[in-house]
């Protein structure tokens, strides 16, 4: 097998900073602040470990799971983000199609760079999409109508974005959305041609949900009048599930089970809000504890392989999501790349239930 195949998401990510643009790479890579809150992710999951079992016949393994009552081939899927195509021209076409090959949910952001009538099209509504409340709010209730009207039955509104965390990484490189090409970005773009011939000549990325009449959207706009009355009109309006993305407090989460949400996301963002925060798969323990079994829980954040995946699905997780990974494996190897480190997950996740001795994700829980 070739040297630059991809066997594991840091092989991803290694090959990814080769062909990206230096802004583009540390807009996906970046985190909030000093980073220590995405040492402090990494450093919690090492710290679990996975207890092998012996002698069990696990020859015969599965990792398919329900979510919502309806099957996914995988107890893993994709997390909303925006402006993917940055990292490769398509690249949100590419998630679209492997959630609907998998049967499992694709985030489509509110700042995507594909519309979301395309997305959930392509995903075979395997799709999500996730609501962000802007300015005094009459967009994103128009947004969330959109999302009905295109089919979505599920929309996940993300609470830890009041204010966009500070990512010194995207701040030095000038990052903006949609990014200006000023001197210093030229250059970036001339020292990686393979990106900037197949990207630029696309025309550069947008924001997709906006370039029709009656949205706008600021990326830098505060989100910090979101309250629980937003909270609950939404509840109101949105027949569908509702999850609610980036919590990390119990008492939050109890509140929003009362409130009539369906299912919360733990999540740091992958880090990128709060660089103070606590790692989120010590969260999720105790909102486990506070929410109670049983009721719908889902996780994000740090997840570099199926064992981080599988860690967080013993920890309380019912379904667990990949960030900044999925972007690379396709920055990497395009399409091909993309499918390489799913196969890449689904087997660790695989051969890791097979050492703790089960036989599905449901049986390694107890
Ligand atoms: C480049 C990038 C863009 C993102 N954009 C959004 C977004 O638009 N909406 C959202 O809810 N989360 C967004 N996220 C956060 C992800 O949904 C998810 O919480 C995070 O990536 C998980 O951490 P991981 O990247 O370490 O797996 C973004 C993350 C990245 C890396």
């Amino acid at each position: 097998m070739s040297t630059s195949a991809i066997h594991s998401a840091e092989d991803a990510r290694r090959l990814a900073r080769r062909r990206l643009p230096w802004m583009v790479f540390d807009y996906i890579d970046g985190a909030a602040g000093a980073e220590a809150g995405a040492a402090r992710d990494r450093a919690a999951l090492d710290a679990l470990t996975l207890r092998p079992r012996i002698l069990r016949d696990v020859s015969d393994r599965s990792l398919s799971t329900t979510l919502f009552g309806k099957p996914a081939q995988r107890p893993f899927g994709i997390a909303p983000m925006g402006m993917c195509n940055l990292a490769s021209p398509g690249a949100d076409l590419m998630l679209a199609r492997l959630a609907a090959r998998y049967s499992v949910p694709l985030g489509v952001s509110t700042v995507a760079s594909t519309p979301m009538e395309e997305m959930i099209e392509v995903a075979q509504g395997n799709a999500w999409f996730q609501l962000y409340f802007s300015g005094d709010g009459a967009g994103t209730f128009k947004l969330a109508e959109r999302a009905r009207d295109a089919g979505y039955e599920t929309l996940v509104l993300t609470v830890d974005v009041p204010e966009v965390g500070r990512r010194p990484r995207e701040l030095r490189h000038g990052f903006t959305m949609p990014f200006r090409i000023g001197p210093r970005q030229f250059l970036d773009f001339a020292l990686h041609p393979r990106w900037s011939l197949s990207t630029l000549a696309q025309g550069r990325p947008q924001m997709a949900n906006f370039q029709m009449a009656g949205y706008s959207f600021d990326r830098t706009e505060s989100r910090a009048k979101a309250n629980w009355d937003t909270l609950a009109r939404l509840r109101d309006m949105w027949r569908g599930n509702l999850v609610v993305k980036g919590v990390l407090d119990p008492e939050d989460a109890v509140a929003l089970k009362e409130a009539g949400v369906d299912a919360i996301q733990v999540s740091s963002h992958g880090a990128r809000q709060l660089d103070s925060a606590p790692a989120p798969i010590s969260a999720l323990s105790d909102i486990r504890k506070a929410v109670g079994a049983g009721y719908p829980l889902f996780y994000d954040s740090g997840l570099r392989s199926g064992e981080d995946a599988l860690k967080a699905l013993v920890t309380g997780a019912d379904f667990v999501f990949f960030g900044r990974i999925m972007q690379f494996a396709i920055a990497a190897r395009g399409e091909a790349g993309l499918g390489q480190l799913w196969d890449v997950l689904s087997d660790e996740m695989s051969i890791a239930l097979a050492q703790i001795g089960a036989t599905s994700v449901e049986a390694a829980k107890v």
